[in-house]
């Protein structure tokens, strides 16, 4: 659904089963996007005319702020829906919301929802001119963070085909360490370990061509990247940890622990970031970590990818016109 006939981004639904090339063209653009902090920004023109609606039914910072920037920094018309007061407190549908919206005039919908398939239904129902691009769905899926990930890992360590990359934590929970499983499994990555209690990993994700570990110490072994992630509670129905205390006992990123890696390994966070929970303040503030690149990369991967669909519309659009 996400890809027009010969191949090109319409959606960005999920990391699953988008081809290598599509991925490298992704991480490409978004790399001629960069631009650091406190340096001019270059405004572009390629959405000119659009409007971008960002749709956030459930709470962000990063993603809807970096949404919102990359738009602009595009020259789109943004709109962030206040979604608290608008009329679905008053029962109006997620359907009937998209038909109103469309009605004003819309060419994208950057949508968050507690619901794991939600931007796949907005995607199955709007009109054929707009694009969605999902800003996180339930537990299933993150794509634009899985690639702003894949861009700060290229960034320091170009190849992926040797790399062993450790995700730890609330594996179950988590839509990232799922688009990350799937990109990084396109792009070749050498080894991809998950380490996480058996509570916090979702039973049967070796099929995923991953190695499960549920000791700390061994799965950090020689890692050139650790990833770490947030305790979702958020998500959890039941109490599956003895307590936070225990669980940052056991698999907290310290600095004791990450030496066990390589000394040149990065760390990573997508998150907001939980410090004496999952990781250590040293550690997060350290000399590995890339925490805040992975943001400052989340607007040139979002400009990517927001270019990219786009130009499969145009592409489309044309294409009508000339039949
Ligand atoms: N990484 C991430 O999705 O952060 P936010 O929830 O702040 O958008």
């Amino acid at each position: 659904m996400q890809l027009t006939a010969d191949g090109k981004l319409k959606h960005f639904l999920t990391t699953e089963g988008i081809p290598p090339l599509l991925l490298e063209e992704i991480l490409d653009r978004a790399q001629q996007f960069v631009s650091l902090p406190g340096k001019a920004q270059v405004k572009a023109p390629l959405l000119r005319g659009k409007t971008v609606m960002n749709l956030f039914f459930e709470n962000s910072t990063r993603t809807r702020t970096t949404f919102e920037l990359a738009a602009k920094r595009l020259s789109a018309d943004l709109v962030n829906l206040d979604i608290r007061n608008s009329a679905t407190s008053k029962g109006e549908s997620l359907l009937d919301t998209i038909r109103n919206i469309e009605a004003m005039g819309c060419d994208m919908f950057i949508v968050r929802h507690s619901s794991s398939s939600a931007a796949h239904f907005i995607a199955k129902y709007c009109a054929p001119h707009i694009s969605v691009i999902n800003a996180g769905d339930g537990r299933h899926a993150h794509p634009t963070q899985a690639m702003l990930d894949m861009l700060t890992i290229r960034q320091h360590k170009p190849d992926f085909t040797p790399l062993k990359i450790a995700i730890v934590g609330d594996i179950k929970h988590s839509r990232v360490a799922r688009s990350e499983i799937h990109a990084l499994t396109t792009l070749c990555a050498g080894e991809i370990r998950l380490i996480a209690p058996h509570t916090l990993m979702p039973s049967g994700i070796e099929q995923m061509g991953v190695n499960v570990y549920n000791n700390m110490e061994q799965g950090l072994k020689n890692v050139d990247v650790v990833i770490m992630l947030r305790l979702q509670h958020e998500r959890m129905n039941t109490a599956l940890l003895p307590s936070v205390r225990e669980y940052y006992a056991r698999y907290g990123l310290t600095e004791e622990r990450l030496k066990l890696a390589k000394p040149d390994a990065i760390v990573m966070h997508p998150g907001p970031v939980n410090r004496g929970v999952e990781i250590d303040s040293q550690v997060a503030d350290g000399p590995q970590s890339v925490i805040l690149q992975q943001v400052t990369n989340g607007v040139a991967v979002r400009m990517a990818v927001m270019a990219m669909t786009m130009a499969s519309q145009a592409s489309l659009a044309n294409e009508g016109e000339v039949k």
